[in-house]
């Protein structure tokens, strides 16, 4: 089905099932500890052997020796895989380093070596005797220091430009008389999801079986025959479960390759999980950015000129952080300019981390526009609905699909209560606590991709929906199943979901908060297409047919499904993709945060009282599910805002604080009261769903929000996340 004009109305608005706040299909498999996860397994093959990686001690150099005697001698080791013995690799697409180093290393525990032994225990203590031998050589890892010789790639890596102008900046900045000219930096981060990466992989012959934990079946089948040199139908991955991704599992990592490698060099199922110290510099990260943004301001409050320019790093071959993304779709302003340098740094792989670009682009530009609101003496939720646009700034004339953000601002300023700016900061206090408020805009691009099923009614009634869409997490198999059951008028129970198998129809899979709109319009596209053939088995008219209480019908002519079915059941199979209707329209998701922080004036320490997200991201599917969502990217905001940072050995160049005690995340405690509201939207634009997604809006902007708010307790401007209270201590009010 190809969507290229507006969605009409369409069985998905009758909303009996979508659109109803509904419970996770598969949360009795989570609660009960039944969710086959990758590394729980143990039945998908038999005679599993474990394999434990080696990662190098070096960032970047060479391997000159590698003894692995005393590995291979030790109790139960079956093989130990390196470069010298994998065969020849290759590179998938989206790999910046190879997933197995040698004799080259490109960064710091990057894999250099495979122990694979009859036991877990076995395969990690002989892992430690794999002795290797370095020629180092120096690196670049320092941001602040690389910053000068950054280049400025072709294109963003996505398409879009690197830099972009409209008007005169330069003039209109000059002449503004009310300016701000701020530089902001955000750190490294990990992603820091609760289920490390971990793969089976089994050779049957030439034919290739892993059973991982991935977001993107389909580029994972890519990458994994592209690295070992084997045709993509060879290859099959299977990731029905997966705790957590955030982007971190977009691309197959060296677990997937290792696991495939030891399973060859030593003909058994071979199972490799990272252990939880070698992730953070093994696998990617959010890199680090500085971000320097000028914005001119008539008196009333006007922007005239808006700048932004950022800086990321990454190794060689490696892409942007693109950071100045919302900055470019925003707020008005007639001359405006935005770029993105390219640094080269020998950490590890830079990538896509939730919401990547939008969420450390409005860490900086919502602190931004806070500090401007100030200086004009402005209440910054007035100051951005002043300058709201209804089309994309860089191109007039056209138009978002949907933009609420100013009902986002509005209703979200009178549910929290938010009072207008007419006092000073740090003038608030109850007991030892310094109290403040903040608000910044959210912002995230919707992004359409195309995206398969198959659905099958057998002879029960029952529809049975095949795609290798992923759930991360995220609540995938309910929306999908509220979909298909909406679109059969079946009741949810009577729908089965099968995910994240290479098997099934190409998806859009999970990433960039594309999976819930893409996959369900996929859904959609194959159900329309099992609607004609039920129809036309039934004998009744396509186009009158009506899917309801287990039947369908025209007038009074009513078959049960389970009887139009057949013996043999019916078989659909289509995908949505689309038009040109995202190049005709901007489309985006907007929201706004709300924080309320109390500082503790002699200490620094920072509690967050409060939180509220108001959304407009289209038709929520299941708002139950998507609160979720919004309330674990608020969290995660919350992290960015106060305690998460790969501190950088800038000498070793490593992730130093490589665990979850050296690399703090919120935990309950830290997490107050959260309140989220969607907005009642439909967007037609988008896909016959009418929805977008909302995994990503949620993080975006919350980090500022916070920011804002401890400068509103405090007085203290802090522009280097994350707000520690460091940062804060010299400076709070007496
Ligand atoms: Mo997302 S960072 O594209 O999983």
């Amino acid at each position: 089905m190809k969507f290229d004009t507006p969605a009409a109305e369409n069985p998905i608005d009758q909303l009996k099932v979508v659109g109803r706040s509904t419970e996770r299909i598969d949360g009795p498999l989570k609660t009960t500890g039944t969710a086959p996860y990758a590394n729980d397994r143990h039945d998908v093959a038999a005679n599993q052997a474990f394999g434990y990686a080696v990662c190098s001690g070096v960032a970047k150099g060479r391997i000159t020796a590698i003894d692995a005697s005393r590995a291979r001698a030790a109790p139960g080791v079956l093989a130990v895989v390196t470069h010298q013995n994998a065969g020849k690799l290759g590179k998938g697409d989206r790999n910046t380093a190879n997933l197995l180093a040698g004799p080259e290393v490109q960064h710091y525990h990057q894999a250099v070596a495979l122990v694979v032994a009859a036991t877990f225990e076995q395969a990690r203590a002989a892992a430690s005797l794999v002795r290797i031998d370095y020629t180092p050589a120096s690196g670049s890892f320092d941001l602040a220091a690389a910053q000068a010789s950054a280049i400025k790639p072709e294109d963003d890596g996505q398409g879009s430009p690197t830099d972009t102008a409209i008007g005169d900046f330069a003039a209109a900045f000059a002449k503004a008389p009310v300016t701000l000219d701020a530089t902001y930096t955000t750190p490294d981060q990990s992603h820091a999801m609760m289920e490390p990466h971990a793969s089976i992989a089994s050779w049957d012959g030439d034919q290739l079986t892993v059973w991982t934990s991935n977001q993107m079946i389909d580029w994972g089948v890519g990458d994994l025959a592209k690295t070992l040199g084997v045709p993509k139908e060879k290859v099959r991955l299977v990731s029905p479960f997966i705790g957590g991704g955030f982007g971190g599992k977009l691309f197959v990592r060296s677990d997937a390759l290792l696991a495939a490698l030891g399973a060859r060099a030593t003909r058994r199922p071979v199972r490799v999980a990272l252990a939880r110290p070698q992730i953070a510099n093994n696998t990617t990260h959010r890199p680090a950015t500085i971000q320097r943004i000028r914005i001119g301001c008539q008196r009333d409050g006007k922007i005239t000129a808006i700048g932004h320019e950022s800086w990321s790093g990454d190794l060689p071959g490696g892409g942007l952080e693109t950071a100045v993304n919302q900055t470019r779709l925003l707020y008005a302003g007639a001359n405006r300019m935005t770029a993105m340098r390219l640094a080269t740094l020998d950490l590890p792989e830079g990538n896509a981390m939730r919401a990547p670009g939008e969420a450390p682009g409005l860490m900086a530009l919502e602190i931004a526009i806070d500090e401007m609101a100030q200086k004009l003496g402005m209440d910054p939720v007035a100051f951005r609905i002043l300058n709201d646009t209804q089309e994309d700034p860089e191109k007039p004339g056209r138009p978002f699909s949907q933009r609420q953000l100013v009902k986002c601002l509005e209703v979200g300023a009178d549910r929290f209560g938010w009072r207008g700016r007419d006092r000073r900061p740090g003038q608030v206090r109850e007991g030892g606590w310094l109290i403040g408020t903040g608000v910044a805009a959210a912002f995230r691009n919707n992004l359409l991709t195309k995206s398969a099923a198959r659905v099958r009614l057998d002879n029960r009634g029952v529809v049975t929906v095949e795609t290798d869409m992923t759930d991360i997490g995220t609540g995938s198999y309910t929306i999908i199943a509220q979909t298909a059951a909406e679109m059969l008028g079946v009741p949810l129970d009577k729908v089965i979901v099968r995910l994240g198998d290479s098997n099934f129809p190409v998806s859009c899979g999970s990433g960039g908060q594309w999976g819930g709109n893409n996959s369900t319009a996929g859904v959609f596209a194959a159900c329309m297409k099992l609607r004609e053939a039920v129809s036309q088995k039934a004998q009744l008219d396509p186009a009158r047919a009506v899917f309801a209480d287990g039947q369908v019908s025209v007038g009074a002519r009513r078959v049960p499904l389970s009887e139009a079915a057949g013996e043999q059941g019916l078989v659909a199979e289509d995908h949505i993709e689309y038009g040109d209707l995202d190049k005709r329209y901007q489309q985006s998701t907007f929201g706004a945060h709300f924080v309320e922080v109390a500082v503790d004036a002699a200490t620094g320490e920072i509690r967050v009282r409060r939180m509220l997200a108001v959304c407009a991201a289209g038709r929520i599917l299941n708002p139950k599910s998507a609160r979720s969502q919004v309330i674990g990217a608020m969290t995660m905001g919350v992290g960015a805002a106060l305690m998460e940072a790969l501190e950088v050995d800038k000498r070793r160049g490593f992730f130093v604080n490589h665990d979850l005690a050296g690399y703090e995340v919120p935990v309950h405690a830290d997490i107050p009261h959260q309140e989220v509201i969607f907005l009642d939207e439909t967007d037609p634009i988008s896909s016959p769903m009418k929805a977008k997604g909302v995994g990503e809006l949620g993080i975006c902007g919350v980090a500022a929000a916070v920011a804002n708010a401890v400068h509103d307790a405090t007085g203290v401007r802090v522009r280097d996340y994350p707000i520690t209270l460091d940062k804060l201590l010299d400076a709070l009010p007496v």
